[in-house]
């Protein structure tokens, strides 16, 4: 009997320990896109100037959508901009000015090798990012890798 009380004892414990380490199924974090690098769910990305954001809009049909998407989700030729790997801790804007200017060599994906866009002046850089982030504000992220 004392055997019993001592084996169910340790079975609650171990059920306890359990809700605890695995959030009982209602931690809404749990479910969302971490970042591989800091385990960042949430990111503060402010309000972008809507003016930016609109000429941005443009530039970005022009310049990255036929890799990236209209909708920045991706193509078959080029990543999704809401991938939770873009976020700006882990790629800033200067990782996106770097990208335009110097191209980028394929780390992430396998979709190859991004050229250098040619014709994105500092200001035309400035609204792109604006309506990049608003995306990813508006939108959220997805999963990297994607499930
Ligand atoms: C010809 C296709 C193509 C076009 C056009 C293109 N990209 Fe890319 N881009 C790619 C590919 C492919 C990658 C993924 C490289 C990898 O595997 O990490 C990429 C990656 C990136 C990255 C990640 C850079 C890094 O440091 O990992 C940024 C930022 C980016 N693109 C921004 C842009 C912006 C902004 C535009 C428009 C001005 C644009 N791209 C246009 C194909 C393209």
């Amino acid at each position: 009997m004392r055997r019993l009380l001592v084996a169910t004892g340790i079975s609650v414990v171990l059920v306890a320990v359990g809700i605890v380490a695995f959030g009982g199924g209602d931690d809404a974090s749990s479910a969302l896109p971490r970042d591989p690098m800091t385990g960042k769910t949430e990111f503060d990305i402010p309000v972008q100037d809507p003016v930016l954001v609109a000429e941005g809009a443009a530039i970005y049909q022009a310049s990255c959508a036929s890799c990236h998407g209209a909708d920045l989700r991706g193509t078959a030729v080029g990543p999704s901009h809401l991938s939770i790997i873009y976020n700006p801790d882990h790629h800033g804007d200067r990782a996106f000015a770097s990208a335009v200017v110097n191209g980028v060599e394929a780390h992430h994906w396998n979709f190859g090798d991004m050229p250098p866009v040619a014709g994105i002046s500092e200001a035309d850089f400035v609204r792109l990012i604006a309506f990049i982030r608003e995306r990813q504000r508006l939108d959220g992220f997805e999963a990297y890798p994607p499930p």
